[in-house]
């Protein structure tokens, strides 16, 4: 970390060089308390401009000194300190500046920005408030309603907005650092503005508090920090600065240490290190510049849409003409969907589709980078797809398939350069959810391997290495979240029971509902596979749902009724009787919330251990992932490895022996009794909390 100063005429330049983003160490802290004192006693200045080297201006406190003790100078020192300096100082912003690089640009009397900037306080999505001075000084220079957007949702605004709303008094075109000299000298020749600090917060209706607290705690659900900040803007548009910025710094240092910002940097840490995992640290990927997509269906489309979002020429493949124009209307579809919703122009939609080239003819691949098998789940199937593809692609071309269920070692059985070959298991819709499973095969080469990380890097996804074995890591623990699920209903629940529990645990839907939502039938389709195996899945209230027709609101019917157009679950009094009819005998016991999301979060607890015990997930946090962005598992909960670690993994222990002696859950497995032994499911070297 180097802060360094430099004079051009009257103007000192103070750089930051805090790789890798610039983040407000300690050490950093100190540097800037030194370059406030040295400067305010150098005669030769008369304004200072506050810059940052490489990829971003300062991008917010450092988060990895939250776990710890602070230690001074604090930030709201620093940021008063250039507030208080003799010099106007103006901070020059590239990249992003964000938390406390924000808040110490509202120190400064000016901010320039470059256009490509964007400026946010993201700290709720780290579960805390702005800690120095940003709930209290934003208000002051852009109004409360203003702060309210982007401190509670903690999303940034880009430059054009930023000017507009007078965040920053000046967006630069050209070189960001001799335009802020410029600007810095011809400010240094006019009356300092007044303080942000000095300034008041411009007046709300009276009824404005009510409402916005209202649609802050909907929105929020049970993430505690959105409501704490806009309590802290609240006060900052009521009280005065000091007072303020003492209630701000309370509720910083109180939220610093609770349990849900530890869960969210958990999951922050985790999201960093997931693309870039040690198994492939230092192997080079294949460069990928085309795709091309065989399948156009649900899955292949959604592919296809998430490969041209991030600019790949894709070319698709269906079975013959027709299927090749339903697969480009798939394509077209996901494209004009994202307009309506605002997300993207007409002209870029256009522009993507032009991107995609639909053909039935193989031979169009022969110098593609990149092959992603969505077809039909059968194996004969995709096996002859690959056949198909080992005669035209070129020997280094890499070869996936999205397999959900399958064996890929079995997919890829005489395949040409098996080297080349892995899964790429993306969920639905694959062009929004950000989770990538990353399985390879026990042929596929560490370029290959790495080569799926640099996609879902390339693709903004979140990718987890995952080894082989039915459903892989998320759609083996859904299997027995499912299993548990009826269990319950054998001993007294009911799907709106579990359903609630589920949804009050902080999951956007119940296992029930999710059923309905996405049909019963491919589950079904799935457990007759496994009893070829000669498996035994558990499910016997879905199988007969199943063989009645009552696959989901597809049939308005699965575990509840729904009238034909309205997708609101009723409880079913079919559905009621069969459930009576299969726990006849079994013993019936009473269920609240906690206890039955016991039932359903510690056997899936228990089933990643399993899966951790066997290669198949390499790290707790992997599984975190997978859950949160997968299915839905709430992100200030961390998922449910740190969820457990959090609770405390004897307790999970006792908790799961406990309902299996009521024939209620499996019994803790000896992975997770040992990771209780150890209080830890990581080994050190492992652990993504261990990042320095
Ligand atoms: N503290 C410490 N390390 C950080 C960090 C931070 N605030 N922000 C990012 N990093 C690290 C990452 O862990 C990663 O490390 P690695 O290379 O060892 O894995 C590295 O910087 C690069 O991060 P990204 O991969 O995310 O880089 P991108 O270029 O994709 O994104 C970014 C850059 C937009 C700055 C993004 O990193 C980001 O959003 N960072 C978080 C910013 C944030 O939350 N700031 C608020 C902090 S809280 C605060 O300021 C409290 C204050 O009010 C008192
Ligand atoms: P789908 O039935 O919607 O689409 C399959 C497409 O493949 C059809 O358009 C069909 O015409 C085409 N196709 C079949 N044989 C072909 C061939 N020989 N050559 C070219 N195209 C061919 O199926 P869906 O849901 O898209 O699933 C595809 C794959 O993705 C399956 O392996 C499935 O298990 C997997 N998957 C599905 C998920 C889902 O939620 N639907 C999630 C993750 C993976």
């Amino acid at each position: 970390m180097t802060v360094t100063i430099t004079h051009e005429g009257a103007i000192a330049v103070v750089t930051i060089d805090n790789p890798p983003v610039n983040a407000l160490s300690q050490a950093l802290r100190q540097a800037l308390v030194e370059a406030v004192s040295s400067i305010d006693v150098d005669e030769t200045v008369d304004a200072v401009v506050l810059i940052c080297t490489g990829r971003t201006f300062i991008a917010g406190a450092d988060v990895n000194e939250f776990g710890k003790p602070p230690v001074p100078p604090h930030l709201p020192e620093v940021v008063t300190g250039i507030e208080n300096a003799e010099k106007p100082w103006i901070a020059a912003m590239h990249g992003s500046a964000l938390g406390g690089g924000l808040e110490v640009a509202l120190g400064c009397a000016y901010r320039v920005a470059a256009a490509s900037a964007n400026f946010g306080l993201p700290e709720v999505k780290l579960g805390i408030v702005p800690g120095a001075g940003g709930t209290v000084r934003l208000p002051r220079l852009i109004g409360a309603p203003a702060t309210i957007d982007m401190v509670t949702s903690g999303t940034a605004i880009g430059a054009g907005k930023a000017r507009d709303l007078g965040l920053v008094d000046a967006v630069i075109e050209g070189d960001l650092l001799p335009a802020a000299i410029t600007f810095a000298g011809e400010v240094s020749r006019k009356p300092r503005p007044q303080p942000i600090r000095e300034r008041s917060v411009p007046p709300v209706e009276s009824d404005f508090w009510a409402r916005t607290e209202k649609a802050v705690a909907t929105k929020a659900k049970r993430e505690v920090a959105p409501l704490r900040a806009l309590a802290c803007i609240r006060t900052a548009s009521e009280a005065d600065f000091l007072t303020a910025t003492a209630f701000e710094r309370e509720t910083f240092l109180e939220l610093r240490g609770s349990a849900q910002a530890a869960a969210l940097r958990h999951i922050f840490f985790a999201e960093r290190a997931a693309p870039r995992p040690p198994e492939v640290a230092d192997v080079a990927p294949h460069d990928i510049g085309s795709a091309a997509v065989i399948g156009g269906g649900t899955m292949g489309a959604g592919i296809v849409a998430a490969l041209r979002d991030a600019g790949l020429p894709v070319v698709l493949v269906e079975r013959d003409a027709t299927a090749v124009e339903r697969g480009l209307a798939n394509v077209g579809q996901i494209f004009e969907n994202s307009v309506k919703r605002g997300r993207i122009s007409p002209e870029i939609a256009a522009e993507r589709m032009a991107g995609v080239t639909g053909t039935g003819d193989y031979g169009a691949l022969s110098d593609t980078d990149l092959v992603i098998e969505a077809v039909f789940e059968d194996l004969a199937v995709k096996r002859a797809v690959f056949a198909q593809l080992s005669r035209v692609c070129r020997a280094d071309a890499i070869l996936a398939t999205n397999t959900s269920y399958l064996d890929p070692n079995e997919i890829g059985e005489g395949l040409a350069h098996p080297e080349r070959f892995l899964g790429l298991h993306f969920f639905s819709p694959a062009h929004v959810m950000k989770l990538l499973e990353i399985v390879p095969t026990r042929t596929t080469a560490l370029p290959v391997l790495a080569s799926g990380f640099a996609l879902a890097r390339l693709l903004g996804k979140i990718p987890v290495h995952a080894g082989i074995c039915d459903g892989f890591i998320g759609n083996r623990i859904l299997k027995v979240t499912r299993a548990q699920a009826e269990r319950l209903l054998l001993s007294g629940a009911t799907p709106v029971t579990v359903d609630a529990a589920m949804r009050a645990f902080g999951l956007p839907m119940g296992p029930f509902e999710a059923q309905d939502l996405g049909g019963l039938d491919i589950a079904a389709f799935q457990r007759k596979a496994a009893r070829g195996r000669g498996e035994a899945p558990f499910a016997p209230v879905a199988d007969r749902l199943c063989a009645m027709g009552r696959v989901g609101q597809k049939s308005n019917g699965g575990w509840y009724d729904y009238q034909p157009g309205d997708r609101t679950p009723q409880p079913s009094s079919a559905v009621a009787a069969i459930i009576t009819q299969e726990a006849a005998g079994l013993t019936q016991r009473t269920w609240d919330e906690t206890s039955i999301a016991d039932a359903i979060i510690l056997p899936m607890v228990n089933e990643a251990a399993r899966l951790l015990e066997e290669g198949i997930a390499l790290r707790a946090a992997d599984i975190d992932l997978v859950k949160i962005h997968g299915y839905g598992f709430p992100r200030w909960r961390g998922g449910p490895m740190h969820y457990a670690q959090a609770r405390g993994l004897a307790e999970v222990v006792t908790v799961l022996d406990r309902l299996a002696t009521e024939g209620l859950a499996d019994p803790a497995c000896d992975g997770l009794r040992l990771a209780a032994e150890r209080d830890s499911f990581m080994a050190a070297a492992d652990s993504v909390d261990e990042v320095p």
